[in-house]
């Protein structure tokens, strides 16, 4: 099977990406699949090179923007083929079967490059149009869960068309402090911030405001344990993995907590966390089944990680969020639920295929 492994992209979480793509692709049987890599620049552009499975130090990144052929993928008829653009020295095309995004966040995790593909027809591997466009949107995907039952933190939102006045302070208030601020659109922790009053508060709104004009307000969990969950399935059937727990003396992991060490990004693995999560077994067992519950009432399809808040001392348990496209395919909790990274991959590509 010829999969192309589309990864980069125009959102914040561009480095991961690259990560999360050189380990999947590492981890494709070469004897079932040959891997098209796909790399999407920073500026949008498509970009095919013979270097493209060597990006993961970085190091060839800037070689590949300069050198690279802009492609478009394309459809005749039942075929599918990734045809170099009009002026690029590329001559011959290249066909697949199907693609494979590893993008994280805006513009690849968030059904945008989905819609593309399914403009086309052409099959892929993960979520849908919908599926991804509800995980990436926190407002939506909040309202979706609290419809459904599930619990979220109690939170409300705010958009830049709003002043931020007295109704808003109080609205703030009602949750008490502190709370967590949070663009309604990125990942990996950029533009969020905890605040304990209100100058804090309207500092942080300002600063969310630069990433989106859709901010979400929520109370601050305390003695929070992170714990998190991997689904893989689809709305019909899907299972969960066993938990991790993310270890931080930190109340929020910033970006360089997640994925810096030492003196470069070095990817989701370097996130120090504790599988499986130390918890009983009830507990475990309560969000394993959210966790489907989760996956399932957001559309989502393929693997998702789905992030939980737990109160250590009230036991109260929080819907965090769900990642679509997460950070290396969440493999790690997949090795450790006996399912290893190049059989992950397999039902993946047979999800996609039903
Ligand atoms: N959005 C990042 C990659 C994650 O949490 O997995
Ligand atoms: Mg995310």
């Amino acid at each position: 099977i010829k999969v192309v492994v589309a990864f980069g992209g125009e959102s914040v979480e561009h480095e991961i990406s690259i990560l999360s793509a050189h380990q999947v692709m590492q981890a494709m049987n070469p004897m079932k699949y040959e891997v098209i890599p796909l790399y999407i620049a920073k500026d949008g552009r498509l970009l095919y090179h013979p270097l493209n499975t060597e990006l993961e130090r970085f190091e060839n990144l800037d070689k590949v923007e300069r050198e690279g052929y802009e492609v478009s993928l394309q459809r005749r008829g039942n075929r599918f083929y990734m045809c170099p653009n009009k002026y690029s020295f590329l001559r011959k095309e290249i066909s697949f079967d199907m693609v494979f995004p590893i993008l994280h966040g805006t513009h690849g995790e968030d059904g945008t490059f989905q819609g593309y593909l399914s403009t086309l027809h052409i099959p892929y591997i993960g979520c849908s149009v919908l599926g991804g466009a509800i995980g990436q949107d926190k407002i939506i995907m909040k309202q979706i869960l609290e419809d459904s039952g599930l619990p979220v933190a109690p939170w409300f939102y705010w958009t830049l068309l709003k002043p931020l006045d007295d109704t808003f302070f109080r609205k703030a208030e009602r949750l008490s402090y502190p709370l967590i601020v949070k663009p309604a659109n990125l990942g990996s922790s950029i533009g969020v911030a905890k605040v304990e009053n209100e100058v804090e508060l309207h500092r942080a709104m300002i600063e969310a405001y630069q990433y989106d004009g859709r901010v979400v307000i929520e109370k601050a969990i305390e003695h929070v344990q992170e714990i998190n969950c991997a689904v893989l399935g689809d709305e019909q059937t899907c299972e969960a993995s066993v938990l991790e727990e993310v270890l931080s003396s930190k109340d929020i992991l910033s970006y360089a907590d997640k994925y810096v060490c030492g003196e470069g990004v070095k990817g989701i693995v370097s996130t120090r966390r504790c599988i499986p999560a130390r918890i009983d077994e009830e507990l475990a067992l309560e969000i394993q089944t959210l966790a489907k519950e989760c996956f399932r009432c957001l559309c989502a399809s393929g693997t998702g990680r789905i992030d939980f808040l737990y109160n250590r001392e009230t036991k109260d348990l929080y819907i965090n969020e769900i990642n679509t496209i997460p950070g290396s395919l969440a493999f790690y909790l997949w090795e450790k639920s006996n399912l290893p990274f190049p059989k992950l991959i397999d039902r993946l590509v047979q999800i996609a295929k039903k």
